[in-house]
């Protein structure tokens, strides 16, 4: 290790990166061009070889918006933003509006907020007031029993496009070196409580001075983050489409219903995707305890089962029911019987309490950063997330994330997690229970 001036910390003169996902890959990228760590091996492992099939940073599209609850995000956002318009990957991105409608207790709640964010004079936004207004700007058939608003200042991205993009940008530094391969287990010395790198499933090692840890909803597999984050699972269905019927729909604004969750993104390539934004479903598995010495313990987490795990995998009766009845509401010629989803896929979440990211030394163990928490909004932060992550791995929290970025200071029942508020849909529900009521076809 060298130490460094501009830092409290000793620059590691190699470091190891889990997971090649929107946390691990905007890592390595910031630490290639910082110059603190120039002399830094860098390596970065994951299970799957890029584009990871079922990794939740690859997918068709993502939602880019600024919106947030919270300023401190939406400054990020903003930020960000800025970089999807102009340097980062902006042939992915796709600057179409985001119309959030509900119905029902939400349908105060935006009609309120929005009343304030109009009066303070806020440009490119249309209040929905009525069914007509809702039609007109999604050039949807129907949008009954709703109101919201539109910001034509959102967007979305292609994300496995914008990844492809990344990646190879980062491949042409020739810094990274990249391997595929399962961690198993993190090398821990109980004794000395030092982390030195990581073990393969096919029993290599890879040892380094700082490991990364950002292995997406799969990280409570590595490490015990009982009461701290889980994965939750989402779903996602796709419509084959006809080229004028993209053609009709590719400009027009994302819709995302918050009273349901559900929400349609514009197609491209002839696909439709419709996905939920919900409390998703948990998949609670049994372990061995990730950092006991005692093979025999074990801790039950709920953990990511995928199509790459299952390839006969579906988004269980319940999910497709509902992606299907807010097709057939809004536009009912896409939902008849002979128009079915050719696809349908779980994606997972890394849910913390908050809704907060999880980016922090481990408290615990010395050689060890954890890089996640994505709670389902991550992804618009790819341009600048990898900068704010070696910012911490410097000792250097940004202000602004002070008391939400850190490792919390105790763990709290799953139960009792308040969230961010963003959620629709039904609550509690387990994987497995929903896939027995119904054999899910497509
Ligand atoms: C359906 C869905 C919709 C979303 N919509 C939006 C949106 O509209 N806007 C937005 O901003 N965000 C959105 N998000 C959130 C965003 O996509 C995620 O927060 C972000 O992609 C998470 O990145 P990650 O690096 O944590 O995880 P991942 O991309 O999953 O990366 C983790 C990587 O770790 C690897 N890994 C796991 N275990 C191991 C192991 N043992 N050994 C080696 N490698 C391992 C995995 O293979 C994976 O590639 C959405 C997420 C989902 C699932
Ligand atoms: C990298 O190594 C070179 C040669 O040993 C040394 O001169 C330089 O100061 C190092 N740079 C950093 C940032 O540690
Ligand atoms: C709409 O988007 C703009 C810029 O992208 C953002 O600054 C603004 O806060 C958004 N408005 C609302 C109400 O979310
Ligand atoms: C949103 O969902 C609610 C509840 O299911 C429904 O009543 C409303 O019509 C939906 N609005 C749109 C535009 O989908
Ligand atoms: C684990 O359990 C097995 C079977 O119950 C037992 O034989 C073994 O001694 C146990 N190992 C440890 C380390 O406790
Ligand atoms: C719109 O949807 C509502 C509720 O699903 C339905 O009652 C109504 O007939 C629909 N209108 C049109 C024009 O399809």
């Amino acid at each position: 290790m060298v130490s460094s001036e501009n830092s409290p910390i000793e620059i590691p003169a190699s470091i190891l990166i889990i997971g090649s996902g929107v946390f691990g890959l905007s890592t390595a990228y910031s630490l290639c061009k910082n110059p603190l760590f120039k002399n830094t091996s860098i390596t970065l492992v994951d299970r799957q070889p890029f584009p990871v099939p079922d990794g939740s940073s690859i997918d068709t599209s993502r939602i880019i918006r600024p919106d947030y609850a919270s300023p401190p995000y939406t400054r990020l956002a903003s930020a960000a933003q800025a970089l999807w318009r102009t340097s980062f990957a902006p042939q992915h991105y796709h600057e179409n509006g985001l119309c959030i409608t509900a119905s029902g207790p939400e349908q105060k709640y935006v009609t309120s907020s929005l009343t304030n964010v109009q009066s303070l004079g806020t440009c490119k936004l249309e209040v929905l007031n009525s069914e007509d207004d809702i039609k007109r700007v999604t050039g949807l058939e129907n949008a009954s029993g709703s109101t919201g608003y539109v910001n034509w200042s959102s967007g979305w991205a292609d994300a496995e496009g914008a990844m492809r993009w990344f990646r190879s940008g980062i491949e042409k530094l020739n810094r990274v070196r990249f391997i595929t391969g399962t961690v198993t287990k993190l090398l821990i010395d109980h004794s000395t409580s030092l982390v030195s790198g990581a073990q393969l499933s096919d029993s290599r090692t890879i040892t380094a001075d700082l490991t990364i840890l950002a292995a997406g909803a799969w990280t409570p597999s590595l490490l015990d983050l009982r009461g701290i984050a889980k994965a939750t699972g989402q779903i996602l269905v796709y419509l084959p489409i006809t080229r004028s019927e993209n053609h009709k729909l590719s400009r027009n604004p994302t819709l995302l219903n918050l009273s349901t969750g559900l929400f349609l993104i514009p197609p491209s390539q002839n696909l439709l995707k419709v996905a939920r934004h919900g409390h998703g479903y948990t998949n609670p598995t049994t372990i061995p305890h990730p950092e006991s010495s005692d093979p025999n313990e074990t801790i039950t987490v709920s953990l990511p089962t995928t199509h790459i795990d299952d390839p006969s995998q579906s988004v269980p009766l319940e999910g497709q029911k509902a992606c299907r009845a807010f097709l057939s509401h809004i536009q009912p010629s896409f939902s008849s019987p002979n128009r079915p989803f050719t696809k349908t896929r779980i994606c997972w979440y890394t849910d913390t309490r908050t809704g907060d990211f999880l980016i922090s030394y481990h408290p615990k163990y010395r050689g060890l950063f954890v890089a996640t928490g994505g709670s389902g909004h991550a992804f618009k932060f790819l341009p600048v997330i990898g900068d704010k992550i070696v910012d911490c791995v410097l000792g250097n929290m940004p202000e602004d994330f002070k008391g939400k970025w850190e490792w919390p200071e105790n763990s709290v029942p799953e139960e009792e997690w308040e969230g961010d508020g963003s959620r629709g849909g039904p609550v509690g529900m387990v994987l497995r229970e929903e896939m027995a009521k119904g054999e899910s076809k497509l």
